[in-house]
């Protein structure tokens, strides 16, 4: 079986993946983008450019190595039929489970205000909150959404998950969590959150969704940790409510122009905390097994993991 592998990787990175992916998949031909396309029978991406996959007529599975096809979806020139699956790798997972405890305990407990105070040399002690004072609200209930909320359950918060479509009400909420869906719930949901988490995928109806409204709906000083994708925020809103006090403090992972531009105003801000796009990363070592399941289903002919829904968008 012969596997493209394209992506905007470093040199190093590109070298890594390369490695787990050999180590994994010992019968496959690795080629670049250079080989002849039309023997080419699948196509291992990370965020490739526009284009790139373009032509390459052989192609039965396109194996993303990103969480969130969005960017991959908008490509005009992807080819038509094939097979997307996203990547569901268990080490992100937990690492975005991670990040948002990080984000969480820290907003629960004060500890980006006593970094405020600190540049500033303030001695002030805050309010210690308990865990089970400071409900969370997590946008999302796919693999990283559901996975935080039962971690931040686990830790003692209160937690509502909510998903975007009706469709999903029934779904069986993560151990400890009160799962809910559509936009009637959502407004009730942020009535009560004292923090929320996105880890929405990005679609046309999920955009703009952190907006004026949204941050008008929750309680004075709540905590906005945006782990999923700029576009979900409307950023001169959050700078607004920011500077009102509607929002207390914002973990921001992702943003409209990355990397974020030198002078944008988040980088400043002494309510923005910033990650580079960094909340959770892929890990070859485990991401490079799940790509050799599937491309070893594709050759058995069995039914594939992850495919995405390209009309829904993930
Ligand atoms: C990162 O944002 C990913 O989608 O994998």
């Amino acid at each position: 079986m012969r596997v493209l592998l394209c992506g905007r990787f470093g040199a190093e990175e590109e070298l890594r993946w390369r490695a787990a992916l050999a180590q994994a998949c010992p019968e496959v031909t690795w080629v670049t983008a250079d080989a002849p396309r039309a023997a080419v029978d699948a196509a291992v991406v990370a965020n490739p450019p526009p284009g790139a996959l373009s032509g390459w007529c052989g192609l039965k599975l396109i194996q993303s190595l990103w969480a969130g096809v969005d960017r991959l979806l908008e490509d005009p020139e992807l080819p038509e039929g094939v097979p997307i699956a996203r990547m569901v790798d268990p080490a992100m997972t937990a690492a975005m489970a991670e990040t948002a405890l990080w984000a969480t305990l820290a907003l629960q407990r004060g500890f980006f205000t006593y970094a405020r105070q600190q540049r500033l040399s303030q001695w002030r002690v805050q309010a210690q909150r308990r865990a089970g004072e400071f409900p969370i609200l997590v946008l999302g209930l796919g693999e990283m959404g559901s996975a935080t909320a039962e971690r931040l359950a686990a830790q003692g918060y209160p937690v509502t998950a909510w998903h975007s479509s009706d469709a999903r009400a029934g779904r069986r909420a993560p151990r400890g969590v009160v799962a809910t869906a559509g936009r009637a719930a959502l407004q009730v949901a942020l009535g009560r959150a004292q923090a929320v988490v996105n880890l929405l995928p990005l679609t046309p109806s999920t955009s703009g969704l952190l907006d004026r409204r949204f941050f008008a709906a929750l309680p004075p000083d709540a905590g906005i940790v945006n782990l999923a994708r700029g576009a979900h925020l409307v950023e001169g809103d959050l700078l607004e409510a920011l500077d009102s006090g509607a929002v207390g403090h914002a973990v921001l992972d992702v943003f409209h122009v990355e990397p974020l531009p030198a002078d944008h105003p988040f980088w400043s801000h002494p309510r923005v905390t910033l990650l580079p796009h960094a909340a959770a990363l892929t890990d070859p070592r485990s991401a490079a097994v799940v790509v050799a399941d599937n491309l070893r289903r594709l050759r058995a002919g069995e039914p594939l993991l992850h495919v995405v829904d390209r009309r829904r968008g993930y």
